[in-house]
């Protein structure tokens, strides 16, 4: 028997917090298709159980206008291994996943295949507060916060960079701020993607590169 020799590499990037309503699934998509739009084959694993990727993905074939990227369902460990198996054997330049919030079995399965994590907060003081139990988990793992969801009336960004990275905390100088139309944009292919978005997509190629 002849075994198969995969040469190119799969980066596997997920979106991690066990605080939930972050913008991980936002992100995830967002992301994804930023990196498609860039011509890399990418695939998004759905590893929340509440399917929000999943949902999304149907309610967009329902409406016309498919994702451009597929939604893969893997709401368990197991069927997690096994997608990032498949997606390394496909060759997929990057697989995205969609994490769950609280710390149940998907998310400890998550943290052993990851090349790198992201960690969506909001800025204030007291969301900085509930990053560092999500940062405990992912030690030893390349890590980055990600700062989701901005007020551009507020100065809370610059203070919450600064508190994370005198902590020796990486945070991705891509910031995404507040906008109604990504709140809208559940249902729908939403491209091309705002160009945030794109930005986050370059730095996360440049981490895993
Ligand atoms: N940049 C943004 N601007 C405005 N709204 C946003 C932005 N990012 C995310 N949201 C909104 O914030 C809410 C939470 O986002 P999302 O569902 O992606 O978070 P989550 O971390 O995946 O939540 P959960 O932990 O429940 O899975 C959603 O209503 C989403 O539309
Ligand atoms: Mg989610």
């Amino acid at each position: 028997m002849c075994a198969r020799i995969v040469v190119a590499t799969t980066d596997i990037v997920a979106f991690i917090h066990s605080k939930g309503g972050v913008g991980k699934s936002t992100l995830t998509l967002f992301t994804a298709l930023a990196l498609v739009e860039r011509g890399l084959t990418v695939q998004v694993l759905d590893a929340d159980p509440q399917a929000s990727l999943a949902h999304w993905s149907h309610a967009a074939d329902r409406a016309g206008e498919p994702l451009a990227v597929h939604i893969g369902s893997t709401p368990s460990p197991r069927f997690l291994h096994e997608a990032v198996t498949a997606a390394r054997e496909a060759e997929a330049d990057v697989v995205l996943i969609d994490t769950p919030p609280g710390t149940p079995d998907v998310l400890d399965a998550a943290v052993t295949v990851i090349d790198l994590a992201l960690v969506p907060t909001a800025a204030s003081p007291m969301d900085i507060d509930r990053v560092w139990p999500t940062l405990d988990l992912l030690a030893g793992i390349p890590t980055a916060v990600v700062l989701n969801a901005l007020d551009a009336r507020e100065a809370a960004a610059t203070v919450a960079k600064s508190t994370l990275e005198s902590a020796g905390v990486t945070v991705a100088d891509t910031t995404i701020p507040m906008r109604a139309s990504v709140r809208r944009a559940f249902g729908t292919n939403p491209t091309p993607v705002p160009a945030v978005y794109r930005e986050l997509a370059d730095e996360i190629q440049e981490a895993v590169s």
